[in-house]
This record gives C-alpha cells, structure tokens and sequence, in this order.
C-alpha cells in the first residue's frame, strides 16, 4: 500500500536538515516542504512549527498534525487549522535539556552567579559566604506536565524544597503539589523562586504579572523572589516584570522567552542589571532525537494503533 506523504512546515527552522531527515527516516512516504501548504490528496501528515496561516487547510487527507515543540500554541495561532489530532513532541532529549536550563538558572540565582559576575567584572575581591542552604529555598514550579515534573524532582535531588502547582491534580513523589485557580495564592505565599514551565493557552496568558508577584514570600534568604520563565513568553506581562523589578518586588528574574522574539534590540531586557536572558534557547528540538519517534507514530497510526502525547483542543495543550 503507498504510504501518505509528509508537509514539513517549520517556519525559522532548517528545512533542507529536518526534510533530509524525514526523507531517510521515512522511505516511502513523499515529504514536501512547502510553505504555502499543497491543495491535493498527497498529504497524511503534517509536522508544523509556526505553520504559515492557512497551509493545512487544503490538505485534503490530512490525519495527524505534528507539533515539532513541546509547546503547541503556535499551531493555534493559524485560524485555519484543520480539525485532526494534534501531536506534541515528548522526548527524553527535549526534556532532559528543559530540565538542565532550569537547573542551571536555580542554582545560578542560588549561587549568587550574578552578583559574582559583576565583581568580577569590577576586579573586587569581596569574602562573601552569606549562601544560603538548598534546603532553606522553596522552588515552586508551575506547570507539571512532563517537563515540569522532571524538573522538580531533579531540582529535589539537588537539595531545594520544592513545590508545585498546575491546572489540575498532579501527584508527585515528595513534592507537595497544588492546583487551580483557589490554590494559587497558598502555593505562591511560600516560594522563593517561581520556575514556569506552562503552556501557553487562553486560560494562562499575561497571568506573570505583579498579582501574582506580590503573592510570593519576602521573607526568604533571598529577600525577594526570582523568576524563572522557559515556558512562553505569552505568559508574562513584561511592563510588570521590569515594574516588580525596580520596586524590588521581584529580586531578579531568567527569561528565556519573551512577547516579541527575536527581542527587539531596544528592549529594557537586554541590559537591565536583574535579568539573565537566553534567546529561547532553553530546550531546542534535536532531529537526531525527534525524527524518528514522529515517523513510528505515522507508520503506528497507519496500522490503527492510538497517537500518544495528544493536545487536548478545549484547553489548547
Ligand atoms: C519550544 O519552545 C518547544 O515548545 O519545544
């Protein structure tokens, strides 16, 4: 039986690598890389990131759409987009490199990785071993998804207290866990550094703002809380961040993401003295990782076998 063809649509990405990867990964299937989407019967699959509006929707056998992140916001940014099931791409890989970028920006605010850098920068040699212990800090992680979980538990075995919150009920070994919008408050009244891992849906967009900062604990070894976001930049009101900043309602903050990427040059970001910023750089997608595992969930659905790691529609991720 001929095999349905592939539609890479990944607007910014290397096209020429992923479809040379889908090609050999995938014999038998025909992958076309064409951003203006293809009206014809060709198409079964189609592995998006940013797909440009309106190219799914000629695609007249279209059965599955791939998201090539873990974050599926971008497919609903595009009104056209064919009612099919929506995959999200889950790998160790992916996840083990969220959970390193979280790790290392805990232990960075932890460690004082700031304040050193400017001594250094400024030759002052300052004996300073006011370092509080891990056990004395409380991460709270928001968003308990995979990643958000993986990293909790790696940052319990680092020491930290940890804590967790999500949409709905997450049991996690050893981390007190909270959830919904009631729970909010009591979760954030005990957190020193606030990690987000959240999709970005209706429901969570614009909710990293100053409510919410003034809810978490002052009275941490810290004296201020941090933030830490890897998850959208949807999901942060920046103009609150850069205010909780200056009132020192926030210490200082890691953003990875931000409302408009790339960051535009004029940012206050770029030089502000409490913001480490990396340019979504956090969890990239390795093709040597991921191509694979899509193109066995194709040839498995083409069997009659169930997708896994499905998007809810209602609630967008
Ligand atoms: C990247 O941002 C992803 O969603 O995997």
């Amino acid at each position: 039986m001929k095999k349905g063809g592939i539609l890479l649509a990944a607007t910014g990405w290397d096209s020429a690598l992923w479809s040379r990867m889908f090609t050999d990964a995938a014999p038998g299937r025909q992958v076309f890389v064409d951003p203006d989407g293809r009206t014809d019967d060709s198409v079964d699959y189609a592995i998006v990131w940013k797909q440009p509006a309106g190219s799914l929707a000629g695609l007249k056998n279209l059965k599955v759409i791939f998201s090539l992140g873990a974050g599926v916001d971008h497919v609903f940014r595009d009104p056209l987009v064919p009612d099919v099931p929506i995959v999200r791409v889950v790998s160790n890989d992916l996840t083990n490199r969220m959970s390193e970028y979280v790790v290392w920006q805990v232990l960075d605010h932890h460690r004082m990785g700031p304040k050193y850098r400017r001594q250094q920068q400024d030759a002052i040699w300052l004996e300073d071993r006011s370092q509080p212990a891990a056990k004395d800090i409380t991460i709270g992680m928001l968003g308990l998804g995979v990643l958000g979980s993986d990293a909790a538990m790696k940052l319990k075995v680092m020491g930290f207290n940890v804590t967790g919150w999500s949409r709905s009920h997450h049991h996690l070994d050893g981390i007190p866990t909270f959830h919904g919008q009631e729970q909010m408050p009591a979760f954030l009244a005990g957190v020193d550094m606030l990690v987000c891992l959240l999709p970005l849906t209706p429901a969570t967009a614009n909710m990293l703002a100053m409510p919410m900062f003034e809810m978490m604990t002052k009275r941490g070894p810290l004296g201020a809380p941090v933030l830490i976001n890897a998850g959208r930049g949807g999901l942060q009101n920046e103009k609150d961040i850069l205010a909780a900043l200056d009132i020192g309602t926030l210490s200082a903050v890691s953003l990875d993401v931000f409302q408009q990427e790339p960051l535009p040059v004029d940012s206050p970001f770029w030089s502000h003295p409490k913001v480490t910023l990396t340019p979504h750089a956090a969890a990239a997608s390795d093709p040597f990782s991921l191509v694979k595992p899509i193109v066995d969930q194709m040839d498995a659905f083409d069997r009659g076998e169930p997708l896994r790691n499905l998007v809810d529609r209602k609630h967008q991720y």
